[in-house]
């Protein structure tokens, strides 16, 4: 495993469409496990391949619940409203409110290829959110996601 450096909040990588994994090849899984790795160096609960330098549909999460590893994710229902703080290891000191749904329902496939669903509320419905954004080059800075932004606690 190694850990890998994190792009920062101008770097055009993180402004650019991912595109799909067709092949769960050795270089994916080092993919995940050098995500993981660095996601928990950096006590962040989600990191996604973007964020690392690789336009690839792949991200990572744990928000307490233990390691969880999706590939080609996507939103397939979504409901309700949250407004909460959020902030992004690209986007480090920076903090904001951001509107998003209460409950999120996300289809992946796993490590192996097997399709999975996964329904979140609360954080990990904010995360889902969050990282598959970067997905499609989408920071919570931006317009339509950030509807409030805090000033750094002094
Ligand atoms: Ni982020």
């Amino acid at each position: 495993m190694a850990k890998l450096k994190i792009l920062k909040k101008n770097s055009p990588g993180l402004r650019c469409p991912c595109r799909p994994v067709t092949e769960i090849t050795p270089r994916i899984l080092t993919l995940l496990d050098d995500m993981a790795e660095t996601m928990y160096d950096a006590d962040g609960c989600g990191l996604a391949a973007p964020q690392v330098g690789v336009l690839r549909r792949v991200v990572v999460i744990d928000v307490g619940e233990g390691l969880m590893e999706l590939i080609n994710p996507e939103i397939i229902a979504a409901e309700g409203e949250q407004c909460e703080s959020e902030g992004c290891l690209s986007v480090p000191g920076e903090w904001g409110i951001t509107r998003r749904p209460a409950k999120v329902t996300v289809r992946a496939q796993d490590r192996n290829g097997n399709w999975f669903e996964k329904t979140g509320e609360g954080l990990l419905a904010r995360c889902f959110c969050h990282e598959l954004d970067h997905l499609d080059g989408k920071l919570f800075i931006d317009p339509g996601i950030m509807i409030e932004r805090l000033e750094p606690a002094k």
